[in-house]
């Protein structure tokens, strides 16, 4: 099958290899994206293929996102690829969560099941399997946290060198400590994720560095396969909506462009409704759709929210996640810092945690839930993208009401769960527990 690049632009649509080194559209300076032109499916007999090899101990059958290869075809050999077993995450139900929104019923789909805690492997697994068949064996991101923790696990276990670019204090230790020890060379640099963004893309074409941000094509392509994976677990069926936090905007390119492909190729009959939800105080997406005119976004200069991951006022993918939205009839909603800590606490009560960019799919569910958007008996899906170890700090702070917003507020610790100190005395503390 013949793989392309594409210029995602309507106006432009020019073509390029699917081995040319490029991130943006030379003719236009658009973004790009991954085309499979001439592909057929017989939608039966992928769902009959996808479903054994679930049965399968090859790596590639192992790997939630290689077993569904067909759907992100632009390798044309397999033999570099390399598997952590990433994807292959659960759906939870969520009762607590469901009531917490005014939902008859809620389930997540947890992203942060993966092996480096992140939806991130998803992607990761694909950009480092480009790399290693472009032959590059440097490869760089600027992250807010898990796209390097991520990009450096692949990377190592590809054999290439990982370099990352961080913001300086403004990643958790969790995400800090696993790029660490996965080996990735490693710049706390002063300055925020969107400006960082902008040096990172300087360095990578001055030293020949591949560069694995959300940018990059391949990555969105491994992206997909949460949705795939997602539907194949409903066998099929699509929910109503499906609900995400919204950062860098690469998630929500890549869950559109998967439901405009199993459409497309027959695997889904409809196409459920996107709601991205961004914290209040890096909400340029918001304000975008809000706007009169959608023809440019206006960065949010300071970006700043707790929840570090979606900390970003200058999403590059905008223009794609625009058209997915829009395409899917979808929403954008933003929620506050007091929104987001609650609602992590009431994911946290389903035995389930999450980090707190994950947490604000609750909050916006509930948002949009009161504001009589989502029905109460609609079918809902919320991508939970990190696991809960990502981010302690933040966890006890909520929970013994020290947890400040970055204008300094102190917030609420609305369902807090305080430690207490006792003495090593049985009756003391088992009257505490009468
Ligand atoms: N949730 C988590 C846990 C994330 O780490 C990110 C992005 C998002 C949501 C937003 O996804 O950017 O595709 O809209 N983290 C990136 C990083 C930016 O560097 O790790 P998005």
């Amino acid at each position: 099958m013949s793989a392309e690049l594409i210029c995602f632009e309507s106006r432009c649509r020019a073509r390029y290899p699917i081995t040319e080194v490029i991130y943006n559209c030379p003719r236009c300076g658009g973004l790009l994206e991954c085309a499979y032109p001439g592909r057929s499916a017989d939608p039966a007999a992928l769902k009959r293929t996808w479903r054994e090899r679930r049965m399968s101990n090859a790596k590639l059958d192992q790997s939630g996102v290689w077993r569904y290869r067909e759907i992100i075809p632009f390798l044309d050999s397999f033999d570099r690829v390399v598997t952590l077993r990433e994807g292959n995450t659960p759906l939870l139900e969520a009762p607590r969560a469901a009531a917490y929104a005014g939902l008859d019923r809620l389930v997540f789909k947890h992203q942060g099941f993966n092996p480096t805690g992140s939806f991130k492997d998803n992607g990761m697994t694909c950009g480092t399997a480009q790399a290693k068949r472009l032959g590059i064996e440097r490869v760089a991101c600027v992250s807010t946290g898990n796209t390097s923790a991520s990009m450096a696990a692949y990377a190592s276990a590809a054999g290439l060198q990982p370099i990352i670019f961080i913001p300086h204090g403004n990643i958790s230790y969790g995400k800090l400590a696993q790029a660490l020890e996965y080996g990735a060379r490693t710049f706390q640099v002063e300055a925020n994720f969107d400006q960082i963004l902008a040096l990172v893309r300087t360095l990578a074409e001055r030293l020949g560095i591949y560069l694995l941000n959300s940018i990059n094509p391949f990555r969105i392509e491994g992206q997909k396969t949460i949705i795939v994976e997602m539907m194949d677990q409903r066998d099929w069926n699509p929910p109503d909506w499906i609900v995400l936090p919204g950062g860098n905007l690469g998630n929500t390119s890549a869950f559109g462009k998967a439901l405009r492909e199993m459409l497309e190729m027959g695997l889904i009959r409809r196409s459920p409704r996107l709601a991205v939800i961004q914290a209040a105080g890096s909400a340029p997406f918001y304000n975008l759709v809000q706007s009169q005119d959608r023809g440019r976004l206006t960065k949010v200069e300071h970006p700043e929210t707790l929840a570090t991951a979606i900390r970003i006022g200058d999403p590059v993918s905008w223009p794609k996640a625009l058209h997915e939205v829009t395409s899917s009839g979808g929403v954008v909603e933003k929620v506050t810092e007091q929104e987001i800590a609650d609602a992590k606490a009431q994911i946290g009560l389903c035995g389930i945690g999450c980090e707190p960019a994950s947490a604000a799919t609750l909050a916006g569910i509930r948002k949009l839930r009161t504001a009589g958007v989502i029905a109460p008996d609609a079918d809902v899906v919320a991508v939970l993208t990190g696991n809960l170890l990502k981010d302690p700090d933040y966890i006890y702070r909520y929970h013994t009401g020290q947890l400040t917003a970055p204008d300094g507020a102190k917030l609420n610790s609305t369902f807090g769960n305080h430690p207490v100190v006792v003495p090593n005395d049985a009756d003391k503390i088992a009257a505490l527990l009468q």
